[in-house]
């Protein structure tokens, strides 16, 4: 177990009704404060995991703990997760429900029985967050799928939860529109939300996250980002690709150019500003 963990599965196992079993021994804890990429190949238990995590599915196996304690999935037990831990679901078709986008917003909050002018507040603030402040009275089936997914992360901002889960939060989204959410989820993180992610991008798992957790057929494994997606066999075992960082990082350390610890570019500007440090002025 782990002592700084916010949230936390230990030995959890799960198979749907009439199925394998998806996922078993998963030991996956979420410290606060850290940003979480879970990667994995399609079908390999990512949603599962992540619902398991948040309570929407209960343990077949294992235990879900909060803060140390195990869960209790009564009401009351459900209502203490869900304030610090909120799921967005892959499809945001499947999150949205409430005819405008500011009353699906404050769907979470009234639920919990906040005051009106409280309620207010939340729904103001996450929509602010998520840059959607002028969608409000916008019908939500009218929406893009970009402004649905934005809109979707709102109604779970605005439970102002102590860690933040996004099922492939990027998907769907144009190069513009996934740097918005990055920069979203940077300004979440800088107020102290701890996030775990599902993607498939390794490029991005390694520009954004922290630690990753890898979904293999020999279950989880979890570590510091780069570390993981260094690591050959495991991305082979996971059927990720390489990130594309990692390539460059390794041919420029193959040429001498860079030093065995420093960390490599990321992203192309960070390989363009590399380039220009390197070469003077
Ligand atoms: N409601 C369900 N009933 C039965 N089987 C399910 C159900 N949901 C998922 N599964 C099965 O459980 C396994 C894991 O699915 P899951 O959705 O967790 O994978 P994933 O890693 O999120 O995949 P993807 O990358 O495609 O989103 C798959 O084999 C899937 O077919
Ligand atoms: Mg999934």
């Amino acid at each position: 177990m782990n002592r700084d963990a916010v949230v936390e599965l230990v030995g959890a196992g799960y198979a749907y009704e009439e199925g394998p079993a998806v996922l078993s021994g998963i030991d996956f804890a979420v410290p606060e404060g850290r940003s979480i990429a879970l990667l994995g190949r399609n079908g390999s238990g990512k949603t599962t995991m992540l619902r398991l995590l948040s309570g929407g599915l209960r343990c077949a196996s294992g235990r879900l703990r909060l803060r140390g304690e195990d869960v209790s999935y009564d009401r009351a037990g459900l209502t203490r997760l869900r304030t610090t831990v909120q799921l967005v679901v892959q499809d945001p078709d499947d999150q949205l429900f409430a005819a405008s986008v500011g009353q699906d917003v404050s769907f979470g909050p009234m639920n919990l029985g906040l005051a009106e002018a409280e309620v207010r507040e939340r729904v103001r603030e996450a929509l602010e967050a998520l840059d959607i402040t002028a969608l409000e009275d916008r019908p939500t089936h009218l929406l893009s799928y970009g402004q649905r997914k934005r809109a979707a992360i709102a109604g779970a901002v605005a439970m102002r939860p102590r860690v933040l889960i996004l099922d492939e939060p990027t998907a769907g989204l144009d190069p513009h529109g996934q740097e918005r959410l990055l920069a979203v989820l940077d300004r979440l993180r800088a107020s102290g939300t701890t996030v775990v992610m599902a993607t498939h991008d390794v490029d991005l798992a390694l520009r954004w996250a922290d630690d990753a957790a890898v979904l293999t057929p020999d279950g989880l494994r979890t570590g510091p980002v780069a570390e993981l997606l260094a690591d050959r066999a495991l991305l082979g075992a996971a059927r990720l690709r390489r990130p594309w960082g990692m390539a460059v990082a390794g041919v420029l350390r193959e040429r001498g150019l860079l030093g065995a610890d420093a960390p490599g570019p990321r992203t192309p500007e960070e390989l363009e500003e590399w380039a220009a440090a390197v070469s003077g002025p």
